[in-house]
């Protein structure tokens, strides 16, 4: 039989077996719904409340979604279906905690097929001591010694990103410029990969990935995540190579253990001695260009529109940035210190978070049967925790609509309330290094530039993280004299 032949039954038989396993498990629990399940509704057969949930991120209010069937079933947990799987949406703090407190004892962090896939041999397929092993083992590349020697590194790359693509300019797109910048500096960071070529080559292929990491895993051709298939292979060709040359490099002792994320994968072991896979490597590098880049470029974003609405905002994040470039000798790069002093803009950034999340929820599965708010959760079910049932609640945020940095002063907002990064065992790996990251950037534009919006109320949808319609452009005024 020609092999292209046997593809195609292959891939008939794959999707006939996929179609009837999504036709018995849908049916079967529309025809003998289990009572004792949470309220809910699972919405159409197969793609459930997908389309729902799809088009309210490109809603002013993507939260609805969430806060409607919150006041509709049961503001403490409800069920629903994305992405072909049925699954419980736990709300509020006391589901945040819930899910948090619980990992590896009743719940274990689940991705969609979609990601599970392309991302195969990452951290995102594995749970309990083997995800703890291997957290350890990358966590050392992005701890806060690892971090105290990225900060200068990221101010040079800054400086540079700037005087390329900003200076000089009366006008940018502020989306793609910043989405450049993060990915060239993830790129640098974790694999010194600085050639502008073979970074444009991966740009490219990285934005198809992205598209359809997080989508209906149906693998032909014309499907979003078809293509995103495609570009997983191209990108991990490409990190197979560069990771090959980094271990010869190593070995001659020509490239330093020390240097970035991709040398310090390839050397170090777990307790047991063992080393882990090419696979493994190039899996992780590429979870966390994914888990890093879209996610600053649109918190960065998201940060540049509210500043340039909210003048009196700007001006305060000026005067502590200018408090510390006034600190500093001429041409002194930023250290760790001075992004302990940018109190207020991170606040700022806080509240950039709560108002548009760049992650609208994560996923576990249920590992037991267990009992919550009184319904059953079965054993295998789907559950979610998202930004949504908290965030814009005026009862843990008044005036919630508000952009208001100061609410992160003090006690700040009751806990489990106000999670970006999540929480637990599974908490996001970045959420160190996305402080001097983001930090770093905003030190640099504000002490240039003033900018206006030059599509006022320009809408930001959700696709799937949140991005400007147009692309954010702005109208640069430099400051008359740039520090
Ligand atoms: C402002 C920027 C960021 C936000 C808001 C964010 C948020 C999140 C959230 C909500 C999760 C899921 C947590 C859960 O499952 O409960 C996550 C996971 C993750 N993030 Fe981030 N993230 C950001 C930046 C980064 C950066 C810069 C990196 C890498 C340097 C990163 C690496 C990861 C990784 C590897 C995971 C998976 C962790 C695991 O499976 O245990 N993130 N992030």
């Amino acid at each position: 039989m020609s092999s292209s032949l046997y593809d195609h039954l292959l891939l008939i038989g794959t999707l006939s077996l996929l179609s009837l396993y999504f036709v018995i498990k849908t049916f079967k629990e529309r025809l003998f719904p289990n009572p004792h399940l949470p309220p809910g509704s699972l919405g159409w057969p197969l793609i459930g409340e997908s389309l729902e949930f799809l088009r309210s991120g490109h809603s002013p209010q993507p939260e609805r979604f969430t806060r409607d069937r919150m006041e509709k079933y049961n503001p403490q947990v409800f069920k629903t279906s994305l992405l072909g799987e049925s699954m419980a949406v736990f709300c509020g703090p006391a589901g945040n905690k819930f899910l948090f407190s619980n990992e590896n004892k009743l719940v274990n962090l689940w991705w969609p097929r979609s990601v599970k896939k392309l991302l195969e041999s990452s951290l995102v397929n594995v749970v309990g001591d083997e995800a703890k092993k291997m957290k350890r083992m990358i966590m050392t590349s992005l701890d806060q010694d690892a971090l105290k020697r990225y900060v200068g590194r990221m101010d040079l790359a800054t400086q540079h990103h700037i005087r390329k693509h900003w200076e000089g300019k009366e006008e940018v797109k502020v989306y793609p410029t910043v989405n450049l910048y993060t990915f060239e500096l993830s790129c640098h960071l974790f694999a010194s990969i600085d050639d502008p070529i073979q970074v444009s080559k991966l740009a490219h292929q990285f934005h198809i990935f992205l598209k359809g990491v997080i989508h209906f895993p149906i693998n032909i051709p014309g499907t979003r995540f078809y293509s995103a298939s495609k570009a997983a292979n191209e990108i991990k060709k490409e990190l197979r190579l560069i990771a090959r040359q980094r271990r010869d490099a190593l070995d001659k002792k020509i490239a330093l253990p020390g240097q970035d994320l991709l040398s310090h994968l390839l050397l170090s072991t777990d307790a047991g001695g063992r080393f882990l896979s090419e696979s493994e490597i190039v899996d992780n590098l590429l979870l966390l260009l994914f888990a890093s880049h879209d996610t600053t470029t649109s918190v960065i974003t998201c940060v540049i529109k509210y500043l340039a609405e909210l003048p009196e905002v700007f001006e305060m994040v000026l005067r502590e940035q200018l408090d510390i470039a006034k600190s500093k000798e001429a041409g002194e790069l930023l250290k760790w210190e001075d992004i302990q002093k940018m109190r207020y803009s991170w606040n700022v950034v806080y509240e950039v978070l709560r108002l548009m999340p760049p992650i609208r929820g994560a996923f576990r599965e249920a590992i037991v049967d267990f009992t919550y708010a009184g319904y059953t959760i079965p054993k295998g079910w789907k559950l979610c925790w998202t930004p949504a049932s908290t965030t814009k609640d005026p009862g843990f945020f008044p005036n919630a609509e508000d952009f208001v940095a100061s609410r992160y002063e003090g006690a700040g907002p009751a806990p489990y309330s106000f999670v970006p990064f999540g929480g637990g065992p599974r908490i996001c790996m970045g959420n160190e290094y996305a402080r001097p990251q983001i930090l770093v950037f905003l030190h640099n534009i504000v002490k240039r530039f003033k900018w206006d919006l030059l599509i006022p109320d320009e809408k930001i949808p959700y696709d799937p993280m949140p991005a400007p319609s147009q692309g954010l452009p702005v109208r640069l005024q430099p400051h008359q004299s740039s520090a």
